[in-house]
């Protein structure tokens, strides 16, 4: 996951930034905590009766109580709501903008949200009116973030559900009109298996994500230190793909945590995504906003389309 923290909004920012890197310090309540489950349900601590009380909220009902039940908000909501959370600003994130212009309108359309974090790229395109938007957020927090986000900005065009995205694009007989993938591809432990599964089921996808490019991050660049230096190649529709080990270096111990499921993940090459997007059948592709020097390392948005099907 990107180390970068940029408090702007604009093109190459990460969405979701290493906090513990940042060094940011996260209370995690403990009746929200997730711990892992167990089977044995003997094995579950038992909660203190002072602890069940200390459950209820006392002061007057708002949807800042809500926030504030849960911990690891990255995100800020539209100032006008006057509400406290995280900080970034992704309610008007530029890249979102520029995908919605540079595809078109969606309205009317099916629309996919891989990996929605707190909900708030959902909100940008719920404004635009699709048909319905599937957001698909594998992080149990995260996921509880998105409903509350649902909730306090009405963004009655989503469903939002807690799973894998490879899952769901694995069962999922629907084809999407558009898809937005942004800040999750380098996160995945089989990233080319996750665009081969998205191209069966969307048209059209905006991407933002980090790459790896031997020449933007030399030896000694510190942006190398999470790479163990084990290359893969995997082999997806006859593509050559080289994948770039990487671990989030106990950055997952936080509640703002967002990374991928895995520690094991790995970054592909910037030149070997292009080439697969190709042969998927995307023969549209956009670039924008390459930044070899993003803090978290190498990244760059794009917009990928196949050709409309003849009639
Ligand atoms: C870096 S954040 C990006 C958030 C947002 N899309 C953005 O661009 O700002 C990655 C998000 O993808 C989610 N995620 C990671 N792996 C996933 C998976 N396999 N299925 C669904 N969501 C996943 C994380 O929990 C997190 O919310």
């Amino acid at each position: 996951m990107g180390r970068c923290f940029k408090p702007r909004l604009q093109a190459g920012m990460d969405a979701c930034p290493n906090r513990s890197e940042a060094s940011i310090g996260m209370k995690v309540l403990p009746m929200l905590g997730f711990p892992k489950r167990s089977k044995n349900k003997s094995e579950a601590p038992k909660p203190s009766l002072e602890a069940i009380f200390d459950q209820y909220e006392q002061g007057k009902p708002s949807h800042q109580n809500a926030i504030d039940a849960l911990p690891g908000w990255s995100c800020a909501f539209p100032p006008a709501f006057k509400l406290k959370a995280g900080k970034l600003p992704l309610y008007a994130d530029d890249r979102i903008n520029w995908a919605l212009q540079t595809f078109g309108s969606i309205a009317g359309k099916k629309v996919l949200e891989v990996g929605p974090l707190e909900g708030m790229h959902t909100y940008m395109l719920h404004r635009q009116r699709p048909a319905r938007i599937d957001a698909i957020e594998a992080n149990r927090l995260c996921f509880l973030r998105c409903l509350l986000t649902r909730q306090i900005l009405d963004i009655n065009t989503a469903s939002f559900l807690l799973g894998d995205i490879q899952a769901w694009l694995a069962d999922h007989e629907e084809v999407y009109d558009f898809a937005l993938a942004s800040g999750v591809l380098y996160h995945m432990a089989d990233p080319g298996e996750f665009l081969k599964r998205l191209a069966s089921r969307t048209n059209a996808v905006f991407i933002w994500t980090h790459f790896f490019l031997d020449e933007a991050m030399p030896k000694d660049d510190v942006r190398r230190r999470p790479f163990s230096g084990k290359i893969e190649t995997r082999m997806i529709e006859g593509v050559p793909l080289r994948y770039y080990e990487r671990s989030y270096q106990l950055a997952n111990s936080n509640a703002s945590f967002c990374g991928g499921m895995k520690d094991r993940h790995f970054w592909m090459h910037r030149d070997d995504i292009l080439a697969l997007l190709e042969k998927l059948g995307y023969s549209d592709i956009v670039i924008r906003d390459q930044d070899l020097d993003h803090p978290g390392g190498p990244s760059f948005s794009l917009l990928a389309r196949k050709a409309p099907a003849a009639s």
